[in-house]
């Protein structure tokens, strides 16, 4: 697939460690049939070492679906996307990341620093795989080094395809509010296609960051917690004109049933009940008594005893309503 069909919905599954597996990535699709899906940041280092890992499962239907890969090690990189190439439609390479853990050993956000180092992984990645490469990273590292016209120029040079840049620094992390307007100065200055990252969580702020970005799509991260149809919503109403509502408590909630399902089936009931417990804040939301609900159910461990309060809380909100 060319790099336009990969893209051609204008909105991508931003990749989250954690948070974008198997499970999330199977839920959006149910929805949006054409977005680009991410998986989580997989590490070089670590799919090196063992091949045969959950993280890189995949569906039929995942296409078209992104394969994230993060490290420092050029040739290491390029083998990896070399065997991601069974799975992925795309790989992408890792250089925001703003964690100390990531950015210490030079991954991440580091690349940043270190533009010989990326144009090098970009290189050598690109020689060995027949699929498109894409880049994703921040403005800069701080704000004294917002470097992002300049790397995303070099990206391109040394054979990237596409871009997700993420409209904060890495000393920002994820605070204060993700600045559209620069991305507009990158798609000036690159020829290869551009998506802006960074508070997408709704229709509204989809366009205004479209308007502002003049990016060619967005990448939506956080927006799909607890709302697995934004990506969907925001589609329909960027291609068709159409305002699909957000889903209302009892859409949440059959949300949370099927999410917490599904991770049980991947993951076992004891690994897939801890693993989804993040996820309830984003689900369990929006009435009186929300936070002592989602405080109960981090408790349980079992399904039987999850569905019952999950019944409680439709049915007490019913009755107010
Ligand atoms: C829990 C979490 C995990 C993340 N993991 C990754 C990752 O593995 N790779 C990556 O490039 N970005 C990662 N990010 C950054 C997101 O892809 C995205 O750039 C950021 O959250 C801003 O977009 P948003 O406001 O739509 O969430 C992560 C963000 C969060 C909150």
């Amino acid at each position: 697939m060319l790099i336009n069909d990969l893209i051609s919905s204008r909105v991508s599954l931003a990749p989250m460690a954690g948070i974008t597996d198997y499970v999330l990535r199977s839920l959006v699709r149910e929805h949006s049939k054409t977005c680009l899906l991410t998986t989580e940041m997989i590490s070089s280092e670590a799919l090196t070492q063992v091949k045969d890992t959950d993280i890189v499962k995949r569906d039929e239907n995942h296409s078209p679906v992104s394969y994230q890969l993060s490290g420092h090690k050029p040739k290491m990189i390029a083998d990896c996307a070399e065997y991601l190439q069974k799975y992925a439609d795309m790989i992408d390479i890792n250089m925001g990341c703003p964690v100390n853990k990531v950015v210490k050993g030079t991954d991440g956000c580091a690349l940043m620093r270190n533009i010989d180092l990326a144009e090098e992984i970009v290189r050598t990645v690109k020689a060995q795989i027949k699929i498109p490469l894409s880049v994703k990273f921040r403005l800069g590292y701080t704000m004294d080094e917002l470097n992002y016209v300049e790397f995303g120029e070099r990206m391109q040079s040394a054979g990237a395809d596409f871009i997700t840049i993420h409209a904060r620094t890495r000393s920002q992390m994820y605070a204060g509010k993700a600045d559209w307007k620069r991305v507009s100065e990158l798609k000036r200055n690159v020829d290869i296609p551009v998506f802006a990252n960074g508070d997408v969580n709704s229709i509204e702020s989809a366009e205004q960051c479209l308007e502002e970005s003049q990016a060619d799509g967005v990448a939506v991260g956080r927006g799909i917690l607890g709302d697995p149809t934004l990506i969907y919503r925001i589609e329909q109403y960027l291609n068709k004109g159409i305002y699909l509502p957000p889903p209302t408590l009892e859409e949440k909630i059959e949300g949370m049933r099927k999410h917490l399902l599904k991770e049980v089936e991947f993951r076992g009931e004891e690994v897939g009940l801890k693993f989804v417990r993040k996820f309830y804040p984003y689900y369990v939301n929006g009435f009186q008594g929300a936070s002592k609900c989602r405080g109960e159910l981090v408790l349980m461990d079992n399904i039987r005893d999850i569905n019952k309060m999950l019944d409680e809380i439709l049915m007490r909100n019913r009755i107010l309503m």
